[in-house]
């Protein structure tokens, strides 16, 4: 079965097509954030705009880089939600149009559910890579959500925990913007961190020990009255500080995730999110799961960021679970 994947949730305006749910024939993604960069963030008015123009043309070549016909396609999923309004309804509008016009089934699929599904995909020339098996948690980390989930299929997911403020590449963005490091954020204090190693700067996460819930806004607010004692931030220094946040917000993720797998009894962990990129979440998580016994996937670093396979592929799956969504709009 070839699934046309549509997400417009963000500044992107991304289209895929997948096969089976996991093999990935085409991943096209198209990004504004030039557009938003000098202002700081995405604005969302542009976005939609930028999504406007591009959605036909991104469309067009994810069916042509998978060599298929508007007929070759067996159902379309859409982003439906979370996003900026404005821009999910570019993709809804779209997807719901060519469902109804080619009469394919359309499904809506939920973007931070999706994040997770980027670790069940594989790329058509990859040498057959180890995919995770359900049960399992999963933590999404993105510019919008920390969340962690525990999932018994693919449209089951329990919300065990989440951020009770900011979402975790929202204050890598906020870090970065406080330093006067361009936007978006986490690829930058990531590249820093690795080179601020130090132990005269400390930051402490706040943390919910009777939860599994998270907050990263007063590590934020923290960062900033360091900041604001020196007139002047040289780049060892912004380097030192990048290294202090990072050290404290990625040992606050692994400390909820290996709490969420002792108490739910679980051996396998699913990250995804943009934050998934992050150097220091890899490594540090990889070398606790060794120790500890459990294993943990992160998708590639191209299906971290927002897409549009991780839809088609999660798509997919409620598909094959709903027999109600598997007819042609009317
Ligand atoms: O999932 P995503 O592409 O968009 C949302 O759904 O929000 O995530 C974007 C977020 C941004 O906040 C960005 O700063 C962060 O992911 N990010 C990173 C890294 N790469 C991207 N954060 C930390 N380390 C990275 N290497
Ligand atoms: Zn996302």
């Amino acid at each position: 079965m070839n699934i046309l994947g549509i997400e417009t949730s963000c500044d992107e305006t991304a289209a895929s097509v997948v096969r089976d749910g996991k093999i990935i024939r085409s991943h096209i993604v198209s990004s504004s954030i030039k557009d938003h960069q000098k202002y700081g963030g995405v604005i969302p008015e542009i976005a939609s705009r930028r999504q406007m123009e591009w959605i036909d043309g991104v469309v067009r070549q994810a069916l042509e880089t998978a060599r298929l016909k508007l007929a070759d396609i067996d159902a379309v999923a859409v982003t439906k939600s979370p996003g900026l309004i404005g821009s999910l309804l570019v993709g809804l509008s779209f997807g719901r149009a060519l469902a109804f016009a080619i009469q394919k089934p359309l499904v809506e699929v939920d973007h931070i559910k999706a994040h997770l599904y980027a670790n069940f995909l594989a790329f058509e020339n990859d040498s057959a890579p180890k995919l995770p098996k359900l049960p399992a948690i999963g933590l999404v980390v993105s510019g919008g959500h920390t969340s962690l989930y525990q999932i018994t299929d693919f449209d089951r997911y329990r919300l065990l925990g989440e951020t009770k403020d900011d979402a975790v590449g929202e204050a890598y963005d906020k870090v970065a913007r406080i330093m006067q490091l361009g936007y978006p954020g986490g690829p930058v204090i990531d590249r820093l961190a690795q080179k601020g190693q130090n132990e005269e700067i400390k930051f402490n996460c706040s943390a919910f020990p009777d939860s599994f819930d998270f907050s990263f806004s007063g590590i934020k607010t923290a960062v900033l009255y360091h900041v604001r004692k020196y007139p002047e931030l040289d780049m060892q220094h912004k380097e030192k500080i990048s290294f202090a946040f990072q050290e404290s917000v990625i040992a606050a993720l692994i400390d909820k995730c290996v709490k969420v797998l002792k108490k739910k009894k679980m051996q396998t962990l699913l990250i995804g999110g943009g934050v998934a990129a992050n150097s220091s979440l890899r490594l540090k998580l990889q070398e606790t799961a060794r120790k500890q016994g459990f294993e943990v996937f992160f998708p590639p670093l191209s299906l971290c960021m927002d897409n549009a396979s991780m839809i088609a592929g999660l798509g997919f799956q409620l598909l094959k679970n709903s027999p109600k969504i598997s007819k042609p709009p009317k």
